[in-house]
């Protein structure tokens, strides 16, 4: 079994710990804070606890570590891990900086090692099921997606809307499309806590002709977590909130009769939910990484995507910036 150490057990890194513990042989967990680490102590009497990264890096036999700690710390931690040769998962984004994530991948590809973000939506089951029509070309060709992630609270102060929560519909746009945007125009408002933005709303435009579009924010009625994507032929929406419905295709499209002369009419046809496995994306992510510390990191793919999000992102920051 691949030993691994896991550090950070707050709000979610907890579930990162539970189930690389169930998938690994979880061997130390770390985390700053004393009280936290007495509670894991008595849970997993088998792993060691430490309020120091250092000693579960100095351990030979950890192959792996986990990182759920706040996001200004990712880099930092990513890297002395690689640096002491342990193969890396780091919750998104790994860095907060491009520089910082080239950095990473760079450390990562001359010494061979694992390094993956933890873009968690990538592996929920219902959205692999939207990425497969897509590729299939089951949608026709993709012109516009969407998401939408708001809801009111949770209120952060160390990060904005846009960091917080577009990493997620960020990571599932870029990898959807498979390409990086040409264009990254973002907009927002910081009306609760001065140069932290509540509300962001996104515009990214493709080399193919594609656009995409991120409504951000944590100050909304709705709790929203959807992803839509338009395509010529058909249409499909990824709905997180519904129970048994997250996915729904809808035959949906423009179409030019020949007798029309030049006018458009739309056609609609049926609309479905196909089934969707129940499985715990998180377990998946791990599973998926797990294997890639077995076999290899290959060509580090999922390192460069996780660049992709960053750089995505710093853009973003600075058209906000500009446009503020
Ligand atoms: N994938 C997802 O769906 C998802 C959801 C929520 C959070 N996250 C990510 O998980 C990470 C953690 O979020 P959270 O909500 O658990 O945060 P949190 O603030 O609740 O917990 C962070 C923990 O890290 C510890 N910590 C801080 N600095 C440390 C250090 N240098 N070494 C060891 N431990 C340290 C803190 O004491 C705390 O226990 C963030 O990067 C966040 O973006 C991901």
């Amino acid at each position: 079994m691949i030993r691994v150490a896991h550090a950070g057990v707050g709000g979610w890194g907890r579930n990162v710990a539970r189930v690389a513990g169930e998938l690994a042989e979880l061997a130390w967990i770390c985390d700053v804070d004393e009280e936290r680490l007495d509670e894991y102590a008595k849970r997993y009497p088998e792993a060691r606890t430490t309020a120091s990264f250092a000693d579960a890096l100095a351990d030979e036999q950890v192959e792996a570590v986990t990182i759920a700690t706040p996001v200004p710390t990712h880099h930092t931690l990513a890297k002395q891990a690689l640096e002491a040769g342990k193969h890396v998962f780091v919750e998104k984004p790994p860095a907060m900086r491009t520089e910082e994530m080239e950095e990473l991948l760079a450390l990562a590809q001359e010494r061979d090692l694992v390094l993956m973000p933890g873009h968690l939506l990538l592996y929920h089951p219902g959205l692999r099921r939207v990425k497969e029509l897509v590729d299939a070309g089951e949608l026709g060709e993709v012109a516009c997606v969407y998401g939408n992630r708001q809801n009111l609270g949770v209120i952060r102060s160390n990060e904005n809307a846009l960091w917080s929560l577009g990493v997620h519909d960020l990571s599932v746009i870029l990898w959807l499309l498979g390409e990086e945007p040409s264009e990254a125009v973002a907009y927002g408002m910081d009306y609760l806590q001065e140069g932290i933005e509540d509300v962001v709303f996104c515009f990214l435009r493709f080399p193919s002709g594609k656009v995409a579009h991120m409504h951000l924010s944590w100050l909304d009625p709705h709790k929203m977590r959807k992803m839509t994507v338009v395509g010529r032929e058909k249409m499909v929406v990824f709905d997180d909130m519904e129970l048994e419905r997250k996915v729904t295709v809808y035959e949906k499209a423009p179409w030019e009769p020949a007798e029309s002369y030049g006018e458009w009419r739309t056609r609609t046809g049926d609309i479905y939910s196909p089934k969707i496995a129940n499985d715990e994306p998180l377990r998946l992510e791990l599973q998926h990484f797990l294997k890639l510390v077995g076999e290899g990191p290959g060509d580090h793919r999922e390192a460069r995507d996780g660049l992709a999000v960053v750089r995505a992102l710093d853009r973003l920051t600075e058209s906000l910036r500009d446009g503020r």
